[in-house]
C-alpha cells in the first residue's frame, strides 16, 4: 500500500441485504446478526468480555475494537456502562475503522434502535470528518472518551499507544476480509494487551482461534449469538506475564506559563481530576481586557500527507471540539469559524495545490481547492488566485481561551501570577518550582514546563529552540476592504472584527525588540498589499497600532509534548545509546514540557495538553504512535548522541 492509499479514505456505503441488515457491497457481508444487532452487540461483546462484572469500581477501563461499523458495540458498551452503579469512572473505547459511514448514513443506520437513540444523537453530532488518522470525542462529562482511529487496522495497530482491557475483535468475516484477522494483527492485540485481558468475538473460526493462541490468549467456544451456534471468547496468557504499568499515586502538577500551551495542559489535567498549580510570571487579569488580536487555525496540507499535516489535522479538529465543549459548557470564546482561504498566489502552485488535496480527497467540507471566482466570491473582494478553502477554519482571540481554560479547570486550580519561576528542582519525590529568592511557589511529583522559550533555561532538551519574533498590525475597518474570511498566503488578513483588521506578520529573527515598530507594520502593509491587490489600502503604517510576541520553535518545527529526557543520564552511556529506542531513553522523571507551538500554537494546544495528560495518566494516547514520537522532546538527544554529538 503505498502513501497516497494510505492518507485517502473510502468511506462505507450506506446498504441493506433482503432481509433489512446493514451490508457491504465492499467485503460482501452484513453489519451483524440478522436477528439483533444490540442483541448480538450484548452477548458477544459485552458479555462475552464478562462486563460489567470485569470494570467494577476500576478507575479507567479500556475497550479496544476492531471495525467501528454502525457503532452498534460502542453503544452497547455506553449504555452497559451508564446502567451500571459500579461503572469505572473513565471509559476508553478505541476502535480502528477503515470505511467509516459519514454522519447522514449513521443517523439514518441508528434509527431502528431507539433504546439506543439519545446516545446515538449524541454521537452523531460528535461525529468526526471522514479524514485518515485518530479523532477522540468525549461523551458523559469527559467519562468517557470514544478514540476513532480511522485507516486500516494493519497500518495503525502498531501505531496505538494503549493498554486494553478487553477486545472486540469484530471484522467481517474472516473468509471475506481476511486483514482483519490475520496472525501479524492477533500479535499486535498481544502486545497492546496485559496480563487477564479478555477477547470475544462472534467467529469461531480455527483460523482466529488458533491466530489468538498463537499470539498468548486462552480460548475457549461458548453459545453464540442467534444463528451462529458458537462464538470465541478468552483472555491473555502470555508465558511471561508483564507487570502492569503503575497509574501516579499523587495526582497533582505544576504548570509553568499560562499562555495556550499550560492553560490546555491545566484545563486537561484538571478534568482528570488532578490539582494543578499554574504559575505564571505575567499579570492575568480575571476577566481579560479587550485585545484587538486574533490568531488564524487551520490544517495542514502537503502532497505526501507528511507528519506535520497528520499532525496538524489531528489537532485541528481536536481544537474545535475542545472549543465547542467550552462554549455548551457556558464559557465565551471570542472566535469565529468564517473559513480560511489558502491563496496559491501563482498558476504553478495552483496546480501543485490541486493535484496535493485531490489526492488525498478529502471531504469538501474539511478541505478543497477552489478556483479564481469562487474564492473571490466567498472572500467578498478581488484575489490574484485561487487556493486550499478550509471551511470549518477561521480566527480566534487567545487570551479569551485561556481565560475559559483556567475556568473550565475549576477548583482543582490554583493560579500563582506574577510569580516567575527562576529555577526548578528535585526534593525527595517531587519537583519544586522556586523564586529568585530561592524560595519554592510549589511543590508537586509532576512539572509541566509550558513556557515557551524560556523552557531550555531550566531543562535541556540537547537543542536550541528558535526564537522569532513576530509583530502583527491593527488597521481601522475603514483603511480598506477587508475580505469576509481569513486570507493566507504571503502573510495573512482577518476579517474586520470589533472595527479592526488583524493582518501580519513579521519573522524576525535574532530581535528581542518587545515594541511594535514602523518598519514592522511597513512590511506588514505590503504583504497585505500582495495578498488583496485591490483592497483600497489606505493606511499609514506611521499611525498603526499593533502587538509583538514571539514564537519558540524546535528545528522541526514540530512541537515539543512529553516526558524530559535526562540528557545526563544518556551522555553518560554513549556506548549503549545505538540500541536506545525513545521508548526507554532515560527521563527525568516527573518532568514534562509542552513547548515549541511555533507559528501553529492554536492548532497544537488542545491535543498537546490531551497528549500530555494522557501520557501521564498512562491513558490512551489520542494520536498515532508515529506522530507521539515526532514530538516526543527525547527526539533530539536520541539523534545527537547517535551521531557522537552529544
Ligand atoms: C506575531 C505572531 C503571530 C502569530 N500568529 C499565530 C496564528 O495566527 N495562529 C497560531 O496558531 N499561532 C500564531 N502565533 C504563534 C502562537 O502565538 C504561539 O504558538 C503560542 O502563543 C505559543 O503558546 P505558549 O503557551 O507555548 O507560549 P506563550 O504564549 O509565550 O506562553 C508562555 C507563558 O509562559 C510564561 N512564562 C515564561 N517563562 C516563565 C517563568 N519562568 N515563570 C513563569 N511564567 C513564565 C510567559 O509569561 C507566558 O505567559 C503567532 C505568534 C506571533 C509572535
Ligand atoms: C462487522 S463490521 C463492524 C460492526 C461494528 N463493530 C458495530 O458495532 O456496528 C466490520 C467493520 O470492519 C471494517 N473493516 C474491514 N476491514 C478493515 C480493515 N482492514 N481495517 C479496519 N477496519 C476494517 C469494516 O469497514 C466494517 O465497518
Amino acid at each position: 500500500m503505498n502513501s497516497l492509499d494510505r492518507m485517502r479514505l473510502e468511506p462505507a456505503e450506506l446498504r441493506f441485504d433482503g432481509e433489512g441488515t446493514p451490508y457491504s457491497p465492499r467485503y460482501g457481508d452484513v453489519y451483524h446478526s440478522a436477528e439483533s444487532g444490540p442483541g448480538q452487540a450484548q452477548h458477544v461483546f459485552v458479555a462475552g468480555n464478562g462486563l460489567p462484572r470485569r470494570w467494577a469500581r476500576a478507575r479507567v477501563f479500556t475497550v479496544l475494537e476492531t471495525g467501528f461499523g454502525l457503532g452498534l458495540n460502542f453503544l452497547a458498551t455506553w449504555r452497559q456502562w451508564r446502567d451500571d452503579p459500579a461503572r469505572p469512572q473513565g471509559l476508553h473505547y478505541v476502535s480502528v475503522e477503515k470505511h467509516p459511514f459519514d454522519r447522514a448514513a449513521l443517523a439514518v443506520l441508528h434509527r431502528p434502535y431507539p433504546e439506543f437513540a439519545p446516545l446515538a444523537r449524541q454521537l452523531q453530532d460528535a461525529w468526526p470528518p471522514l479524514v485518515a488518522g485518530m479523532h477522540r470525542l468525549h461523551f458523559e462529562d469527559e467519562r468517557i472518551a470514544l478514540t476513532l482511529a480511522f485507516g486500516d487496522a494493519l497500518e495503525l495497530m502498531p501505531k496505538l499507544r494503549l493498554h486494553a482491557d478487553a477486545i472486540y475483535l469484530d471484522g467481517f468475516a474472516p473468509r471475506l476480509n481476511q486483514d482483519m484477522w490475520s496472525p501479524r494483527l492477533m500479535q499486535r492485540l498481544a502486545q497492546l494487551a496485559r496480563c487477564g485481558t479478555t477477547v470475544a468475538t462472534y467467529s469461531s473460526a480455527a483460523l482466529v482461534r488458533q491466530g489468538l493462541e498463537a499470539a498468548g490468549f486462552a480460548v475457549e467456544k461458548s453459545p453464540g449469538f442467534g444463528r451462529k451456534r458458537e462464538m470465541l471468547r478468552g483472555s491473555y496468557a502470555p508465558n511471561r506475564p508483564q507487570p502492569a504499568p503503575a497509574a501516579p499515586a499523587n495526582r497533582h502538577a505544576i504548570v509553568i506559563g499560562a499562555g495556550i500551551a499550560g492553560a490546555a495542559v491545566s484545563e486537561r489535567l484538571a478534568r482528570r481530576g488532578w490539582s494543578v498549580d499554574l504559575i505564571e510570571s505575567r499579570a492575568l487579569p480575571a476577566v481579560p481586557a479587550p485585545v484587538k488580536y486574533a490568531g488564524v487555525f487551520h490544517p495542514h496540507v502537503s502532497p505526501d500527507d507528511c507528519i506535520l499535516s497528520r499532525a496538524a489535522r489531528n489537532g485541528f479538529l481536536y481544537a474545535l471540539r475542545r472549543w465547542l465543549a467550552l462554549e455548551q459548557s457556558g464559557l465565551a470564546l471570542r472566535w469565529a469559524r468564517c473559513g480560511v482561504l489558502q491563496l496559491a498566489g501563482d498558476p504553478e502552485r495552483e496546480r501543485c495545490m490541486i493535484a496535493a488535496i485531490s489526492a488525498q480527497g478529502f471531504p469538501a467540507d474539511f478541505a478543497q481547492f477552489v478556483e479564481r471566482g469562487e474564492a473571490e466570491t466567498l472572500a467578498g473582494c478581488a484575489l490574484g488566485s485561487g487556493g486550499w478553502w478550509f471551511p470549518g477554519a477561521g480566527w480566534m482571540r487567545p487570551p479569551g481561551l485561556v481565560a475559559a481554560q483556567l475556568r473550565a479547570a475549576g477548583p482543582a486550580l490554583r493560579t500563582h501570577v506574577g510569580v516567575r519561576v527562576e529555577t526548578i528542582a528535585r526534593s525527595g519525590d517531587d519537583w519544586q518550582a522556586l523564586a529568585a529568592d530561592g524560595k519554592p511557589i510549589a511543590a508537586a511529583p509532576v512539572l509541566v514546563l509550558a513556557n515557551s522559550n524560556d523552557m531550555t533555561r531550566l531543562a535541556s532538551v540537547a537543542q536550541t529552540l528558535q526564537q522569532t519574533r513576530g509583530q502583527v498590525s491593527y488597521l481601522p475597518e475603514a483603511n480598506l476592504k477587508a475580505p469576509r474570511i481569513v486570507l493566507t498566503g504571503s502573510g495573512y488578513a482577518l476579517p474586520a472584527a470589533d472595527g479592526v483588521v488583524v493582518t501580519g506578520s513579521t519573522y524576525d529573527r535574532d530581535d528581542d525588540d518587545p515594541e511594535p515598530r514602523l518598519r514592522s507594520h511597513q512590511a506588514n502593509l505590503l504583504r497585505l498589499a500582495q495578498l488583496l491587490p485591490q483592497a483600497g489600502l489606505t493606511a499609514d503604517a506611521a499611525t498603526l497600532d499593533g502587538a509583538v510576541g514571539f514564537r519558540c520553535a524546535a528545528p522541526d518545527h514540530l512541537p515539543l509534548v512529553g516526558a524530559l529526557p535526562d540528557v545526563e543520564a544518556v551522555r553518560g552511556n554513549k556506548a549503549g545509546i545505538h540500541s536506545v529506542s525513545l521508548s526507554d531513553l532515560p527521563r527525568c522523571s516527573g518532568l514534562y514540557c509542552a513547548s515549541g507551538y511555533a507559528s501553529r500554537g492554536l492548532v497544537w494546544a488542545a491535543l498537546a495538553g490531551e497528549l500530555l495528560a494522557s501520557l501521564i495518566e498512562g491513558d490512551p494516547l489520542p494520536l498515532e504512535g508515529d506522530l507521539a514520537d515526532a514530538l516526543d522532546p527525547g527526539r533530539f538527544v536520541l539523534k545527537q548522541a547517535r551521531r557522537g554529538r552529544l
